[in-house]
């Protein structure tokens, strides 16, 4: 890497940070695209963020990513927010742009999309589609459906009460017919009854953790499952719907392509997202 006078700064912000993808997925882009760019990762205590995004925007940076625990409280600190990071209530690109306002993004939602549509599933447009899970990421998966125009979701969440509250929300805030069931066997089953697609939005199976109590009788073709969970790269519940001969996706292509969509956002460029996702690969 050649760092120069002209170099443009971009980078990641989180606490704790050193567990990162981003810096080596962002780089090998800018590898890649010849640009005299470079990104970083920033520890930013959480009582110290206001300081940081007008520091970052002091020095010239284009932009930023963030992470936990950030994500929420970049709201209100920046001057403007888009409409789905509104909805999800969580930013995850800012852009600083020339004439000095920041602005806002989540990138969760279309990078679903995009991982979905270069996989084969067909986004479930007039269809039914399930959502486990009502936290950060489920809301941004409630987003993406909204946008791929299903025609209703059903989210499915242990904490009823959130199930409820995101349904509501998403009914009235995006356009989307959507209610709750509990994660019971029972709310488990009328979630899946005539549904094309299952998104696992929960953490549960992350890292060799207790996978989502669905039954395997439950995941027969035509259902197609998609756990935003990318390691491990097959969780229990994709090997069980895999098993069955249902179309399975994990969460590594969501992963690559919020980021290339984050990059595509501060450069105006096309992100190579074949070395993106092999980047993420040889980090992981
Ligand atoms: P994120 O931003 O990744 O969505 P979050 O907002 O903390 O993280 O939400 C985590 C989601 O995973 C919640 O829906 C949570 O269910 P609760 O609302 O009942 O807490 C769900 N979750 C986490 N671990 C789970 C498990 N072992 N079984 C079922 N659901 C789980």
């Amino acid at each position: 890497m050649r760092i120069t006078g002209k170099t443009q700064l971009v980078g990641v912000i989180g606490y704790p940070v050193s567990h990162t993808l981003s810096p080596a997925m962002h780089n090998a882009a800018i590898a890649e695209l010849g640009l005299d760019w470079v990104y970083a990762p920033f520890p930013v205590a959480p009582d110290r963020l206001p300081e940081a995004v007008r520091g970052l925007q002091a020095v010239g940076a284009r932009g930023f990513n963030a992470t936990i625990p950030h994500k929420e409280s970049l709201l209100p600190l920046l001057d403007e927010v888009s409409g789905e990071a509104a909805f999800i209530g969580a930013v995850n690109t800012v852009l600083f742009h020339e004439d000095g306002r920041s602005i806002g993004y989540n990138t969760d939602a279309e990078g679903f999309l995009r991982a979905m549509d270069e996989s084969g599933i067909a986004p479930p447009a007039g269809e039914k589609a399930a959502v486990m899970g009502a936290g950060g990421a489920a809301r941004a998966v409630a987003a993406a459906l909204a946008k791929a125009k299903a025609r209703k979701i059903v989210i499915v969440n242990r904490t009823f009460e959130k199930a409820e509250a995101l349904a509501a929300e998403a009914d009235a805030a995006i356009g989307v017919s959507a209610r709750a069931e509990p994660l019971t066997e029972a709310g488990i089953a009328s979630a899946l009854d005539g549904t094309a697609l299952l998104v696992n939005a929960t953490s549960a199976g992350m890292d060799g953790s207790a996978g989502l109590p669905i039954d395997a009788d439950a995941l027969r073709p035509p259902l197609a499952v998609y756990d935003i969970v990318y390691s491990p790269p097959q969780t229990g519940l994709l090997k069980t719907a895999a098993q069955n001969g249902c179309k399975t996706l994990n969460g590594l292509g969501m992963l690559t392509h919020q980021g290339a969509i984050a990059l595509e956002r501060w450069t105006g460029l096309k992100a190579p997202v074949e070395t993106m996702r092999q980047a993420l690969l040889a980090a992981l």
